[in-house]
């Protein structure tokens, strides 16, 4: 299968333990629930973009015990083709779900961190077709696969997530699209108030199409000096995690099978407000025919 979008990002096996509250500096908290399973924003990505419809190979590592992983990502429609078994253990992350559906991640990077520039240079080239490379923030190397792909000429999106200072190092004007959370983009900008975010994200990216997700209040979309908002339906949460992640893959599946910016971002909202609604991060992403519905 010839893949539109090259998706290089991490696959995390996710602990999710529900809570009664996230858990205090110096408390001891029981867990009312634990469950195991895929996740990992990269992957994440991966799977809404193909529930999305569109193709998507994912470039990753993980443990060789965790072939099940691979097997679920490829069960999806994900191509897994550039995904490496490996010796070293898998990214994993201990996720916190209280009552009200917020959450609070840690990670350990692991298989993650360990990509070798050779392993960019071939997905590149087996992917030579890709018009579109997505990038998260939990793997290693994002720089030289940010200037490999510039020089095969093939579109960037970012979605710096989770936030860290060397994302400000990363030449952000040359970025097709860079999708940030409220948090993130106070974090690249300086800037807490929404308008001023704007301006401020409109100079740091003049050419760059900037999208803002805001949770339960829809998202922005800054493209060629233009706001766009969009209202996400009101809805019961159920768990916020992975939602971000859906709304990204959507957004990006849109922009690549050709839909203008407007549908995308509102297609992109709803499958968001759908993920909410559900526990976990893959099993919680739609299908296509159920946003469309
Ligand atoms: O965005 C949610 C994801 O963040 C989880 O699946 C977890 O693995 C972390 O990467």
């Amino acid at each position: 299968m010839k893949s539109k979008i090259i998706n290089f990002g991490s696959i995390n096996i996710d602990h999710v333990y529900r809570v009664p509250h996230l858990v205090k500096p110096g408390e001891t908290l029981s867990s009312l629930d634990l469950v195991t399973g895929l996740g990992g924003k990269g992957a994440n990505q991966s799977v809404a973009i193909a529930r999305a419809g569109v193709s998507v190979a994912h470039v990753g590592r993980v443990f060789k015990g965790d072939r099940w992983a691979v097997e679920l990502l490829a069960s999806t429609g994900v191509d897994t083709d550039n995904i490496a078994l490996i010796e070293g253990a898998s990214g994993h992350a201990i996720i916190q779900v209280d009552d009200q559906g917020e959450n609070a991640i840690v990670l350990h990077g692991g298989a993650n961190q360990s990509f070798s520039i050779a392993d960019i240079e071939s997905a590149l080239n087996h992917n030579q077709q890709a018009r579109y490379l997505l990038m998260q923030n939990e793997t290693n190397l994002l720089a030289e696969a940010f200037e490999l792909a510039q020089e095969k000429g093939i579109k960037i999106v970012l979605n710096p997530a989770p936030m860290t200072d060397n994302i400000k190092d990363l030449p952000l004007a040359k970025l097709d699209t860079l999708i940030v959370n409220r948090g993130e983009a106070e974090a690249l900008c300086g800037a807490a108030d929404i308008d001023q975010m704007t301006q401020q994200m409109a100079a740091l990216a003049p050419q760059t199409r900037v999208v803002v997700t805001l949770g339960g209040d829809g998202a922005m979309l800054l493209a060629n000096g233009e706001v766009t908002h969009m209202n996400s339906p009101s809805v019961d949460v159920v768990d916020t995690t992975g939602a971000g992640d859906t709304f990204v893959g959507y957004f990006l599946a849109g922009v690549a099978e050709g839909m203008n910016d407007h549908d995308a971002l509102q297609r992109a909202c709803l499958a968001g407000s759908i993920a909410v609604t559900r526990q976990g991060a893959i099993k919680a992403i739609p299908d296509r025919s159920e946003v469309n519905r």
